[in-house]
């Protein structure tokens, strides 16, 4: 790091500390596990070799892990009675290659750093990774995390938010994680990666209102497009590009699409259609950089709600099971 970081840094420490609020910090494992990132980064690149899937599974793992309970890896606890959060109706089929690919990086830790390093510090550098890998920004990961205790299915309903929420009801829920409208709509554009099944967003093609069941708000060849895709009672496990045009790379081109009426969500297409969030949906579409740069920075504030630190929870050794 460049002397001047080091000293912008260490002055945001001192800054917050004065405040008397404990914090992350970037540098938490540089005596107890200084390999740490490049441990992670190396699961995650091999992990990836074998699936591209590891890249949108694992950001939309750490999204919801922080806004169950806060970023605790409490979404990596398996159950044997099925009661745990991935069990959670609203677990919206989380991929599998999230998890594995946060249970591979854990291992690797575990063998040069016994016990220091807890798993919802490895998912948030994973999730970090991964945007990096599919072309998306770089940012430092704050660090220092510790593990939740508690992980019930029964705790998920109503923390997450869906795809037929409006404009307000995605304020409140990322307000309730000290997340505002901007940070809000910089990490919608995560959704120019991966996959959406046709369930969840059917009802705009099929059954929008009695008068119209084709939302007006889509552009109507698009609406065409994804008709062919999920015909009424398609497979469930049917699933289409949410980024038609490039899935897999993190890119402003989500934005694109808002404004050319091809959000797939009613959640995403709010985001252009309301006048309050209009003016950055523009901006990040016409200005990558402008969208990078919010990314990276809503990525932190995302990765500081609810986080257990000091000697709250636990270093879980095994991060799909409670010490
Ligand atoms: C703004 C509110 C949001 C809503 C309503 C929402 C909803 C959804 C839904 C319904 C899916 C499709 C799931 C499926 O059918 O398999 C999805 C996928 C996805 N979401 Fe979101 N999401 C939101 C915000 C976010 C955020 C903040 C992130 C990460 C920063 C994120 C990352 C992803 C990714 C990467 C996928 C693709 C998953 C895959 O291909 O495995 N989403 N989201
Ligand atoms: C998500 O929940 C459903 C039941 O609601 C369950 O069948 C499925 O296995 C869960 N997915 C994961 C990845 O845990
Ligand atoms: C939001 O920020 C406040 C003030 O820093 C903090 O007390 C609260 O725990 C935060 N909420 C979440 C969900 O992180």
């Amino acid at each position: 790091m460049e002397w001047w970081r080091c000293l912008f840094v260490g002055m945001v420490m001192l800054m917050a500390a004065g405040s008397g609020e404990a914090q992350l910090s970037p540098t938490f494992y540089q005596w107890t596990c200084p390999n740490v990132e490049s441990m992670v980064r190396e699961a995650v690149q091999k992990k990836l070799s074998q699936t591209f899937a590891t890249v949108p599974a694992t950001l939309r793992l750490f999204f919801h892990d922080c806004f169950i309970e806060g970023c605790d890896a409490s979404i990596m606890i398996a159950s044997p009675r099925h009661d745990a959060e991935k069990d959670a109706p609203d677990n919206l089929s989380l991929a599998g290659d999230g998890f594995d690919t946060v249970i591979k990086a854990k291992e690797a830790v575990e063998e040069q750093c016994p016990g220091v390093v807890s798993c919802a510090d490895i998912l948030a550098i994973a999730a970090r990774d991964v945007v990096v890998l599919s072309g998306g920004p770089s940012f430092t990961v704050e660090l220092g995390r510790r593990d939740g205790r508690i992980s019930e299915a029964g705790r998920v309903s109503g923390k997450l938010p869906g795809p037929d929420f409006n404009l307000e009801l995605l304020a409140w829920i990322f307000g309730k994680n000290n997340l505002t409208l901007f940070d809000m709509i910089a990490l919608s554009g995560a959704h120019t990666l991966g996959f959406s099944h046709c369930s969840r967003f059917a009802k705009r093609l099929y059954s929008f209102t009695p008068s119209s069941p084709v939302d007006p708000s889509l552009d109507p060849k698009y609406a065409r497009q994804l008709m062919l895709a999920c015909p009424e009672n398609v497979d469930p496990n049917i699933a289409v590009g949410m980024d038609p045009f490039t899935p897999n790379t993190f890119d402003n081109i989500y934005f694109k699409n808002l404004v050319n009426g091809r959000g797939l969500f009613t959640s995403d297409e709010v985001l252009f259609t309301q006048l309050l969030s209009r003016p950055a949906v523009y901006n990040f579409a016409v200005n990558q950089e402008s969208f990078f740069t919010a990314f990276a920075s809503a990525m932190v504030r995302l990765g500081r709600v609810g986080v257990k630190i000091g000697d709250e929870g636990e270093i879980r050794r095994d991060c799909t099971a409670f010490n």
